[in-house]
């Protein structure tokens, strides 16, 4: 099965490359699943339900997430619902909104979050270990968008998961990793995908707006970047019986804003 996983899709600039290339790539790659992640795609931070729609409109099979999930409320009921496929992190605390993973077309989607530079959530290498003893072989494809901070934290992660998921993923920094490969034990692997978003940018956001914030500490607002736009993505060719990764591979395109 060829799985297309795209990294933190940043506001409109984003959302537009996505539009723009998408429909062709999942053509001429034979892409039979897209996955994207969705935690910047509004105003690049946190995710609203019209927002997350563009995306889902334009082919993106499952919408995961992270630690900016919760900055539009609207999205809270969608978390809970069927309505849409999107996830949030698997590690936050017992009784939080949301699932931390999905099942769809025979694909199991999960998200996680690194606790190194980012917060106290629960574990997650002993979460993973408790839901994957949950899944069992069923479905035999599992994907892991870990979104973490630490390069370290998700070099690790990758070890400790290998031969027993089809990939793990990194997001967060948004700065892509020259790292891709498949471990021994047939886990793709890299430590992050790198945004989708303005090129000419600090990780996505204005490059004024963010050099302000760095040479006085005052925490202005930041705005999306403008500009040519980086699509960057991950795609993966997976043994549909034993669920393990045969290649990964990364795709780059650079686009002009519209
Ligand atoms: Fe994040």
């Amino acid at each position: 099965m060829r799985i297309l996983v795209i990294g933190d899709v940043i506001g409109r600039p984003g959302r537009q490359a996505i539009r723009k290339l998408l429909p062709d790539l999942r053509q001429q790659y034979r892409i039979e699943m897209v996955i994207a992640n969705a935690e910047n795609l509004a105003g690049g931070l946190g995710t609203t339900p019209t927002t997350a729609d563009e995306l889902l409109e334009c082919g993106v099979d499952v919408l995961t997430s992270g630690n900016h999930i919760w900055a539009h409320k609207e999205i809270l009921p969608y978390l809970d619902n069927n309505a849409m496929p999107i996830i949030r992190p698997y590690n936050y605390p017992p009784g939080v909104p949301g699932r931390g993973y999905i099942i769809k077309d025979n694909v199991a989607v999960i998200n996680l979050m690194g606790r190194t530079f980012i917060s106290n959530f629960d574990c997650p290498f002993r979460t993973s270990d408790q839901l994957l003893t949950e899944l069992g072989d069923e479905p035999p494809i599992k994907i892991v968008d870990f979104h973490a901070e630490a390069t370290s934290e998700k070099v690790a992660l990758g070890w400790y998961l290998d031969g027993r998921v089809s990939a793990v993923l990194g997001t967060h920094t948004h700065v892509g990793t020259i790292d891709s490969r498949v471990l021994p034990g047939g886990t793709a692997y890299v430590t992050d995908i790198g945004m989708t978003g303005p090129m000419d940018s600090v990780i996505g956001d204005d490059i004024e707006d963010v050099l302000q914030r760095f040479l006085t500490m005052i925490p202005n607002r930041l705005n999306v970047g403008k500009g040519k736009v980086i699509f960057t993505a991950m795609l993966l060719d997976i043994n549909n019986k034993n669920g393990k990764a045969k290649s990964i591979e990364r795709i780059y395109q650079e686009v002009e804003e519209e």
